[in-house]
């Protein structure tokens, strides 16, 4: 790597008759703080510099080791500690003016991209040339440059992941087992009267029969899974501020399927009044007037719902004997904005879930994951009797912050329970994903800076249990008639409530 910068520290005061002192400094600077850290020969260097009344005009060209904007800021702490007392003169600020940088890539761009803040960028083969015209002191400091170049990276590195799919690998096969029908289960709901589409978009309403299904099913996670393996449960919050997203990543590229959050600008009536007036006259709600009334979003809807848990153990130091963690959350909705994609229950806007999440050391980690993933194969195949596989699958939360790359080979990772669709057979979506189990190593514990009183490092892990997917496999390969189901489902369920009936 190259870097090449133009910049000047600016000064509180004129300099121009101390001049004489600054080769010296600069001279000191090249042998110390500049060099400081880097190999030998390798490290930054201040070429040319030039006093100019308030400013001392310098240009740096470095390596990767102590790069140039780095050596800019070390340089300004030199001359405070140099110049400070003796000239009572301190540095206001450090600028720059053009800077140019170099680097290999790892692989060659398919295409160009693009990135905020960048003057030019070239490619030349592997080889990579990005310039920065005026960059101010916040952006020297506080490593913008070195997130651009990452940034850079990870975006030709995408470019070559582009259009292949995720990583997927199949860990687990059920025996097959012959379906009880071939219909489309969201229009079976439908034509029962089991389910109506909600009025807002990817939503449905689940009538009686539908939702003593869903509760049948949390029933036998309970008994089969969560009380004999201590899992208590919570209540996370349903509101995701962009501060949780920021520690669990999610800030790096959920955006396009997010429900966002504006609270209104002011809750004084007044403000409102014509709003309020205008849907009386009119009656019709005036969106833009809304709009032009409400604040900044402060977040989303819950998207990934274990990310809101983490606040609870924000900045803590968990006791021993409390180890290992084992909650879940069953509160409320999630929302995803799922544009195209959508299609009937298996695929909404507005989701139900049982989000497990434990926390304990990376054994304890691994061993609740593997008691889980044991339980969910018993419920599978004694209660549900399901045509089922599992597949290990790009880290959930890596395909949520778009990052790329195959799953971790080691404990950390993803893994998808899938059910096969028999009314999709033969197409690309035979298989439907109901439900994840994921080892998330430290992540979230370093995200959210929680630690493990006896020091060793903090693990955890998730798995989400989503209620439309559970009962969209179910149906499509049992059917409705539930006295028809497997034994270990039709018991706990009970018979099929009376529910609503239409003219
Ligand atoms: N939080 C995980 C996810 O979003 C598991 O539910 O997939
Ligand atoms: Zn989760």
């Amino acid at each position: 790597m190259r870097f090449h910068l133009e910049g000047r520290l600016v000064l509180s005061g004129d300099i121009s008759k101390a001049a004489s002192d600054i080769p010296a400094f600069i001279e000191e600077a090249n042998a110390t703080v500049l060099v400081k850290g880097a190999p030998a020969g390798k490290g930054a260097r201040v070429g040319l510099f030039n006093v100019k009344g308030d400013t001392l005009e310098v240009t740096i060209d470095s390596d990767e080791f102590v790069r140039s904007h780095d050596a800019l800021v070390r340089l300004a702490k030199l001359f405070g500690q140099r110049f400070g007392r003796k000239l009572a003169v301190g540095v206001r600020r450090v600028e720059a003016d053009n800077y140019l940088i170099e680097m290999e890539l790892e692989r060659e761009p398919l295409q160009l991209a693009r990135i905020p803040f960048v003057e030019t960028l070239r490619f030349d083969g592997k080889r990579c040339t990005v310039t920065f015209g005026k960059l101010d002191e916040k952006f020297l400091s506080e490593k913008y440059v070195d997130r651009i170049l990452t940034l850079i990276k990870d975006k030709v590195n995408a470019q070559h992941y582009a259009g292949k799919s995720e990583h997927w690998e199949q860990v687990f096969r059920s025996p097959e087992r012959p379906a009880l029908t071939d219909q489309d289960p969201t229009a079976l709901l439908e034509k029962e009267g089991w389910i109506r589409r909600g009025a807002s978009r990817g939503q449905w309403i689940f009538g009686p029969e539908m939702t003593r299904l869903f509760r049948t099913f949390e029933r036998i996670v309970e008994r089969e899974l969560l009380e004999p393996l201590g899992f208590q449960e919570m209540i996370f919050p349903k509101l995701e501020p962009f501060s949780v997203w920021e520690r669990s990543g999610h800030a790096k590229g959920i955006y396009p399927e997010v429900y966002y959050v504006c609270p209104p600008k002011s809750r004084d009536p007044a403000f409102w009044e014509e709003v309020i007036d205008h849907y009386r006259i009119t009656n019709e709600v005036p969106l833009e007037k809304i709009r032009d009334r409400l604040d900044l979003p402060v977040g989303g809807m819950t998207y990934a719902q274990c990310p809101a848990l983490w606040t609870f153990f924000q900045g803590r130091t968990i006791a021993n004997d409390r180890m290992p963690i084992r909650v879940f959350d069953r509160s409320g909705t999630s929302h995803r904005y799922e544009s195209g994609g959508l299609h009937g229950i298996e695929r909404v806007d507005e989701f139900h879930r049982m989000e497990l999440v434990w926390l304990g050391t990376r054994q304890q980690t691994v061993e609740t994951a593997t008691a889980l993933a044991e339980g969910y194969r018993r419920i599978f195949e004694a209660f549900l009797e399901l045509d089922w596989r599992m597949a290990r699958v790009t880290p959930w939360f890596m395909a949520q912050e778009r990052l790329v790359g195959d799953a971790d080979q080691s404990e950390i990772g993803t893994t998808d329970y899938e059910g096969r669709l028999p009314y999709r057979k033969g197409t690309a979506e035979e298989w439907l994903e109901f439900q994840n189990v994921s080892v998330n190593g430290t992540k979230y514990p370093r995200g959210f800076t929680v630690k493990l009183q006896s020091g060793e490092p903090l693990w955890s892990g998730c798995s989400g249990i989503g209620l439309e997917r559970w009962a969209a496999v179910f149906v499509a390969q049992k059917g409705m008639d539930s006295a028809a189901w497997p034994a270990g489902v039709r018991g706990p369920y009970g018979g099929t409530p009376r529910g609503i009936r239409f003219l």
